[in-house]
């Protein structure tokens, strides 16, 4: 019989215009940071946004934001929480500190769950932050959610770019749409990504540089989008309002 939840999902996402996954197959590269600063930046230019936490087990966002004491509403489903003009869900409101530790199904079963019951509204774009691996959540999302794009975080380390080259194919096999790639952690000593990317027929996005003053903007987001990070972001997503993706 077919899991109700999958008709509510596509019922909960059908006013969502664009929906991001901020992916990368390797862990550690700044998927949460950028999917955090990514939201925030289109919230200021007044697009309608929406950010989940897909971590279940290691939830980021809340913290590099600062979301405290939020918890959604409920009204026919759940409202999720705004905060700096962001709808936010992370699974952190009901899980507070305790560990949640998901295998397999448990994990989709909370992610039916959680997107069949949140009520997004109309939003331009909802932003996915999305845990490492190519696994689950990935194969959860391009399963049910049909127009998901992607954004693939990587740096230059060859353990990263060979893992993102792995999600690359396999999206590319599933014809699940690729935004582009962004090189966080950029230094002097790094070799730009973007050479090597020749043959994947992937849009580079941009890089953002390694910048040691982040950690301590985290929880505060008007230092954030002061960062020499989010700077740098600004112009890529100027890229990505631009970037067209075959549907
Ligand atoms: N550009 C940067 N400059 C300096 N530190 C950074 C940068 N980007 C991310 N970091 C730091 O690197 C660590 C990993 O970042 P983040 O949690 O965003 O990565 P992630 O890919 O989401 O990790 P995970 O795979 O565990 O979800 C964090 O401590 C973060 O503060
Ligand atoms: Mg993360």
């Amino acid at each position: 019989m077919l899991d109700p939840r999958i008709k509510a999902i596509e019922h909960r996402l059908s006013q969502v215009n664009n929906i991001i996954a901020v992916s990368s197959g390797k862990g550690g590269v700044g998927k949460s940071v950028i999917a955090s600063i990514l939201a925030l930046i289109l919230a200021k230019k007044g697009y309608k946004v929406g950010l989940i936490d897909l971590d279940f087990t290691s939830p980021s966002t809340h913290l590099i934001l600062g979301v405290k004491e939020l918890f959604p509403e409920e009204k026919e489903g759940i409202v999720p929480p705004t905060f700096e003009n962001i709808k936010i869900m992370s699974i952190i409101y009901f899980s507070k500190d305790k560990t949640l530790s998901l295998r397999g199904q448990d994990f989709s079963d909370s992610f039916l769950e959680i997107l069949a019951i949140t009520k997004w509204g109309k939003l331009d774009y909802l932003i996915l932050d999305m845990p490492p691996g190519i696994n689950d959540a990935t194969l959860d999302v391009i399963r049910y959610i049909r127009k998901v794009k992607f954004i693939i975080v990587t740096t230059s380390s060859i353990l990263s770019l060979a893992t993102a080259k792995k999600l690359i194919d396999a999206l590319n096999i599933l014809k699940i749409g690729i935004i582009g790639i962004i090189e966080n952690m950029k230094s002097e000593h790094t070799h730009s990504v973007k050479d090597k990317l020749d043959k994947l027929e992937t849009e580079f996005l941009g890089e953002t540089s390694f910048d040691p003053e982040l950690e301590k903007c985290f929880g505060n987001t008007q230092m954030l989008l002061k960062t020499k990070m989010a700077v740098e972001m600004e112009e890529i997503v100027n890229k990505i309002l631009n970037v067209k993706v075959y549907e």
